[in-house]
C-alpha cells in the first residue's frame, strides 16, 4: 500500500490487517449525516462540549480530519491517526486549507500507533470508529490508551452503535415516513446485501459492529476508568462513551 508522504504524515503501518482496512483504503470522507461545513461545525461543537478541555488531543480514526480541524483551535497540539492512506491525504489537504499548523498525522492502526507517539495526551478520542473494533480490540485499545493518557485525561468514544437502537434505525423507524411495508422492504434489502457481501467476502455496509454500553463499561472499569454514556445528539442510534479515572 503506497501513500504519498508529507512532512506532517508519519507512515508506520503498511500491511492490511482486516477487511475494514481494505474497505477504507480508498475512501475520502467520514460518512457524516450531512457533509456541509455547517453540519460538521455543529457536530464538532457537540463533541468539544463532551471533550471538555485539555491541551493535547489524539484523534484515533481521524479520517479526512472533518472534525479534527474543528478541534484544532481549542488545543495546543493534536495528532490524527488513521489506517487509510486516502483519508490521510484528504486530511492533509484539509489541514492546509484550514491553516491548522498544530496537527500531525500518523498512518497506523489500533495496534501499531502506540509505539510512535511522542508525548501523552489529555484527550484520546475516536468518532465513528469503535464500531470497526471487536471487544477484544477495544479492551487492548483502552489498556494502551491508559498508558498514553495524562492523569486527569479522558478517553471519549463518540458515536458508538447502540445494539438496542440500531436495528430500529435499520428498519427505518426514525425516518420521516416509517411504515410496515417500508420496514419489510428494508429487511429484504439488508438480507440481500448480507448474502452478496458474504459471497464477495466484503463488509455488509459501512457500519460495522454495534457494542452494548454496559459491556464497554465493564472494559473501562477493568482498566480503572469510570464510564458515563450519553445519547449522540445528531445520530439517534448512537451513543458517546466518556471514560475518566476514578
Ligand atoms: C466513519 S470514519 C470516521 C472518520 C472521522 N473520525 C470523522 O468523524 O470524520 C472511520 C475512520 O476510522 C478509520 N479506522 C477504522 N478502523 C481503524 C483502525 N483499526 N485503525 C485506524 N483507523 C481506523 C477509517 O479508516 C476511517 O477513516
Amino acid at each position: 500500500m503506497e501513500v504519498e508522504s508529507t512532512e506532517r504524515m508519519k507512515k508506520v503501518h503498511v500491511k492490511p490487517i482486516n477487511i475494514w482496512e481494505d474497505f477504507f483504503k480508498d475512501k475520502t470522507h467520514g460518512g457524516h449525516r450531512y457533509s456541509t461545513e455547517e453540519f460538521l461545525a455543529l457536530e464538532a461543537r457537540e463533541k468539544l462540549f463532551h471533550l471538555d478541555g485539555g491541551k493535547t488531543l489524539l484523534d484515533f480514526g481521524c479520517g479526512s480530519a472533518e472534525l479534527l480541524t474543528y478541534y484544532a483551535p481549542k488545543y495546543e497540539k493534536l495528532v490524527g491517526v488513521d489506517f487509510s492512506p486516502s483519508m490521510l491525504r484528504e486530511a492533509d489537504k484539509r489541514i492546509k486549507e484550514k491553516g491548522c499548523n498544530n496537527i500531525d498525522l500518523i498512518l497506523a492502526n489500533h495496534e501499531t500507533l502506540w509505539d510512535h507517539l511522542q508525548f501523552p495526551f489529555d484527550r484520546i478520542t475516536a468518532a465513528g470508529v469503535i464500531q470497526y473494533l471487536t471487544f477484544q480490540e477495544i479492551d487492548a485499545f483502552i489498556a494502551n490508551a491508559s498508558k498514553y493518557l495524562n492523569p486527569d485525561g479522558k478517553i471519549v468514544f463518540f458515536d458508538v452503535l447502540d445494539p438496542r437502537l440500531y436495528p430500529l434505525w435499520k428498519l427505518g423507524l426514525f425516518a420521516p415516513k416509517a411504515g410496515v411495508l417500508k420496514a419489510l422492504y428494508r429487511i429484504w434489502c439488508d438480507l440481500w446485501y448480507s448474502i452478496s457481501a458474504t459471497l464477495k467476502n466484503r463488509p455488509r455496509n459501512i457500519y460495522g459492529f454495534s457494542h452494548n454500553p454496559y459491556k464497554l463499561q465493564e472494559i473501562a472499569n477493568k482498566h480503572g476508568f469510570e464510564m458515563r454514556y450519553v445519547q449522540s445528539m445528531y445520530y439517534e442510534y448512537k451513543y458517546h462513551a466518556i471514560m475518566f479515572r476514578t
